[in-house]
């Protein structure tokens, strides 16, 4: 990554690897931005690079770094941006992680923006060494985990955005760092209003703070209502159980070989702490087992928001057509989703038409 801080401080340009700035091109931004007095038409160098508000000149005006849609992998690193920057604007990137210390030095940041990335993971201490930030937009990445050490240091932050990203539920305490928070959206498509998020309504109701947006997307009974606008004795944790995320995979009917393997994926929202994913056959259920070649992995809690499970069949036999279940299993009650399999034996010459028919899976006739 390059970045090229003009001689006025009024903004710089960043590129990754991956953009080329060339060199004419980079000779009319000079001249045209680099020339002091009252900034150009900054809008006018690269349609990436915003006006900015103030003339280069001044100490006190408004600095503002724009490193939006450039294919960014990684935040810059903090002491390659002028540490007088006001704000700092990364959208449309693709950052996928912020390690600790991410911004440390900008002590004068006060706008933050990280929204439209791909960030699924937040070091706790990312935000350190940020004392006047104000606004923080972290909207539309895939974070699925955050806790109060991601938000150490943040003591002056007014204003965060965590909509669009991929939480279902949020952690008692997350925002204890936030001591001047005033605005919250945390709207996200799986948001499950339960039992779990009775402190955070709390929390919202002694603090005052204005939650924007916010409805909740599951249990169905309060789907597009307003968090803010439920009374407590609804966000309860009986059953029935809903998963704001389930999946299995293959979702679809197979048709298989024998002697074949088959990977099944199983994974769902992490929605309580006694929560297990098992597996089925014919509603038998199936225990890890070498000598059958039945192999059974579980990645317990990524993310703090999903759990999985990974169940293989190698070497599979006709004894194992039939439904294959994912159940994930907590004390709120169960839910499942099933797999039809068809297993073909490898000597057979020759398959009932109507079988071969009714397939939508992975039949090929030219294994015949
Ligand atoms: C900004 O950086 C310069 C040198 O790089 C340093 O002298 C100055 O103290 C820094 N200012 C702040 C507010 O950290
Ligand atoms: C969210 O980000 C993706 C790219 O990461 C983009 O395609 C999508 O339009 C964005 N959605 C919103 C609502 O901004
Ligand atoms: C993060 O970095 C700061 C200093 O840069 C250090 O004091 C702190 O212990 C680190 N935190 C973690 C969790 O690594
Ligand atoms: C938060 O971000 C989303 C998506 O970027 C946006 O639609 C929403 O208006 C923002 N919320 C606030 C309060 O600005
Ligand atoms: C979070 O979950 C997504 C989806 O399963 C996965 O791609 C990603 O690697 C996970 N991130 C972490 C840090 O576990
Ligand atoms: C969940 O499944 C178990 C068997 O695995 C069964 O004993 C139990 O009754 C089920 N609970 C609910 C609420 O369906």
């Amino acid at each position: 990554k390059m970045c090229i801080p003009f001689p006025n401080a009024a903004f710089c340009l960043c590129s990754s690897v991956k953009m080329r700035v060339d060199l004419l091109q980079l000779f009319v931004i000079l001249l045209l931005c680099g020339s002091g007095g009252d900034s150009a038409q900054l809008s006018d160098c690269k349609p990436n690079v915003e006006r900015s508000k103030s003339s280069g000149k001044s100490l006190t005006t408004d600095r503002k770094l724009v490193c939006s849609n450039m294919e960014l992998h990684q935040v810059l690193p903090p002491d390659s941006i002028p540490n007088r920057t006001l704000t700092l604007i990364l959208n449309n990137n693709k950052i996928q992680e912020l390690r600790n210390g991410s911004f440390f030095g900008l002590s004068t940041l006060e706008k933050l923006d990280l929204r439209n990335n791909m960030i699924s993971r937040i070091e706790p201490g990312a935000f350190l060494g940020l004392p006047s930030l104000k606004r923080l937009d972290l909207s539309n990445n895939s974070i699925g985990c955050l806790n109060v050490d991601i938000f150490k240091g943040l003591t002056n932050l007014i204003r965060l955005n965590l909509s669009g990203n991929i939480f279902s539920s949020l952690a008692q305490g997350t925002f204890d760092s936030l001591t001047s928070l005033k605005s919250l959206d945390f709207q996200t498509p799986y948001l499950l209003c339960d039992c779990n998020l009775l402190w955070l309504l709390r929390w919202i109701k002694d603090r005052n703070i204005a939650v924007k947006n916010t409805k909740c997307s599951y249990p169905q009974s309060l789907q597009g209502q307003f968090i803010t606008s439920i009374r407590p004795e609804l966000l309860t944790c009986d059953a029935p159980l809903e998963l704001p995320s389930f999946q299995l995979t293959p979702s679809q009917r197979q048709v298989v070989f024998q002697g074949d393997s088959l990977p099944f994926q199983c994974q769902a929202s992490f929605v309580a702490e006694d929560m297990q994913v098992l597996w089925y056959q014919n509603g038998r259920m199936v225990k890890p087992d070498a000598a059958q070649g039945i192999f059974i992995e579980k990645r317990m809690v990524q993310n703090c928001s999903l759990i999985a499970s990974a169940l293989t069949i190698s070497n599979i036999q006709p004894g194992f057509t039939g439904n294959w279940e994912c159940r994930v299993w907590t004390s709120r009650g169960n839910t499942t989703r099933t797999v039809h399999i068809v297993v073909l034996e490898s000597s057979a010459k020759y398959c009932a038409p109507e079988r071969v028919s009714n397939n939508k899976g992975e039949f090929r006739s030219g294994h015949f």
